[in-house]
């Protein structure tokens, strides 16, 4: 008897641990319809394309004369699938390459331009086709602002001023003429221009103190002309370097209207940095940790700007981030090409839901890089075009762009390996002008669905509709004989019910819901 009692107690006693722990394990949103925030920036849906690889060539520039269908030179399939996913900016020229362009040698006839050498990414001769010109031809036609990236690195005060003279003043002058005379009257009015970038690597390998002092050179004679006003954005810090912050914020915070920072993922490590279609549930788990730890450095980067910069007047622009793997096997070195799975568009997921969450100073993000290099939008081969899963993600996520952020709680159970935990969901809230909600979530987790309940609170919607990106396997991946393997479904495993949404987020997915 007293045995039995025992036996009983004992079951009794693993009962209750049980529903205790999935009591614990209970995933909620509570969505806070009524209280919002500052504007989730379209700017933070950014792109960055560089003169590295096939970003720009082939990528947009395919020449006038080419079989592939273009307008003045610019490739008409890439033009339509970045306004589909109404690209807001791309930042140009560089990266690296940024600084040691010289903007003069990319105007004029083109059959008369100087070639240049690519030093940073490949070695390669670099004619110099698509300049200043043909990429605001680009942003035209997407319907883009354009945010170029001045040369510091190995550029002189007055080549950067004339470039801003070139593209932005409207009256009569030598730099408003040469621009007449090389075919367009209008200023292009650009609105954001980098001085530097990375000058404490590839940009000059220079000192924070040494930079300020130059960005206040610089930075002068960059010009706001009639009818144009000029965001200056700093080159800010890569990785986790407080103390560039801190100093930059210190001596120039009041000179710029913007500084940048650099994020970039892998699952290994600089050296070796994993693949990009063959990998373990290690290494997927891998690349989401370092993508999670962006919100600690953002916070960390928040509060030094916050010191001096109280009334977030200074914005912060990731202005390069996304996965770095090992180039693809067989493509040219130097060029950074890899391909992009299921797993580059959990990351970029939860990367926007990050930056999102720091509207109040992310103002603007540019995912690396728009085509053929890195996290690309977009995979070409000669006149075949490919959309990524990334570029998938994009355009799902595309209900957040200048929305207001809403407050809302998430609890969650922990997706664990190796002893190592992350939140299994991430989540971004947001309301449009006209007071419909945007709601993405991602599942990180590999192997189990999730069974979120999400209560709305100070807020009526009758009407709930979704779509999905997932896939069975982790690396799913498109190519140019199978185009759709990976693509965004309807998605209808949800049940709306007065104010309570009941959501099976599949694994590995992410799930974007529109309520009205
Ligand atoms: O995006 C590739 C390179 O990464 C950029 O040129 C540079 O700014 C960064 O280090």
């Amino acid at each position: 008897m007293l045995m039995k009692r025992s036996w009983c107690y004992r079951i009794w006693l693993l009962v209750g641990m049980l529903s205790l722990s999935v009591l614990a394990q209970e995933n909620k949103l509570t969505i806070r319809a009524d209280q919002t925030g500052p504007v989730i920036s379209k700017y933070i849906y950014g792109h960055f394309s560089e003169h590295l690889g096939r970003c720009c060539y082939e990528g947009y520039w395919v020449g006038e004369d080419s079989a592939i269908p273009n307008v003045r030179g610019i490739r008409s399939d890439v033009v339509e699938a970045l306004k589909d996913i109404q690209c807001p900016v791309i930042r140009w020229p560089g990266g690296c390459f940024a600084d040691e362009y010289h903007w003069r040698e990319g105007i004029g006839p083109r059959d008369q331009r100087k070639p240049m050498l690519n030093t940073h990414w490949g070695m390669v001769v670099e004619n110099n086709h698509f300049g200043t010109h043909e990429f605001m031809d680009l942003c035209e036609q997407i319907g883009c602002d354009a945010y170029i990236s001045g040369n510091v690195g190995s550029g002189t005060v007055e080549e950067m001023q004339d470039w801003v003279e070139y593209l932005n003043f409207g009256g009569d002058s030598e730099m408003a003429n040469l621009r007449r005379a090389n075919g367009r009257d209008e200023p292009w009015k650009v609105k954001f221009f980098g001085v530097g970038n990375e000058n404490w690597g590839c940009g000059g390998n220079m000192t924070a103190e040494y930079y300020s002092d130059l960005f206040k050179r610089y930075a002068t004679y960059v010009k706001d002309y009639p009818g144009s006003r000029v965001t200056k954005v700093a080159c800010g810090p890569g990785d986790v370097n407080y103390n560039w912050m801190d100093v930059c914020m210190k001596n120039i915070g009041g000179r710029m209207n913007a500084i940048s920072m650099h994020w970039y993922v892998f699952s290994g490590d600089w050296g070796n940095k994993g693949e990009a279609t063959r990998f373990s549930e290690q290494q997927w788990f891998g690349v989401l940790e370092k993508t999670v730890e962006v919100d600690g450095a953002i916070k960390r980067y928040k509060e030094i700007m916050d010191r001096y910069d109280s009334r977030k007047r200074i914005g912060l622009f990731i202005d390069e981030y996304g996965t770095w793997w090992n180039a693809e096997p067989g493509s040219t070195p130097g060029f950074l090409y890899q391909q992009n799975t299921l797993r580059d568009a959990v990351v970029a997921g939860v990367f926007l839901n990050i930056f999102n969450a720091h509207a109040d100073r992310v103002r603007m993000a540019n995912i690396a890089q728009t085509n053929n290099v890195l996290q690309a939008m977009i995979l070409t081969d000669g006149p075949r075009m490919m959309l990524t899963p990334t570029y998938h993600l994009f355009r799902m996520y595309n209900g957040h762009h200048d929305g207001r952020a809403v407050a809302f709680d998430l609890s969650c159970a922990k997706y664990e390996v190796d002893g190592k935990a992350l939140d299994t969901v991430s989540a971004s809230v947001s309301k449009n002008a006209a007071g419909e909600i945007t709601i993405s979530l991602v599942n990180l987790d590999p192997k189990n669905a999730v069974e979120l309940s999400c209560e709305i609170e100070g807020g009526r919607y009758g009407q709930c509709s979704g779509e999905v990106l997932t896939s069975n396997a982790m690396n799913t991946h498109n190519t140019f004989e199978r185009p759709d393997a990976i693509s965004p479904t309807a998605f209808k495993d949800f049940k709306l019910k007065e104010n309570m949404l009941s959501v099976t987020l599949p694994s590995k997915s992410v799930v974007v819901l529109t309520l009205k």
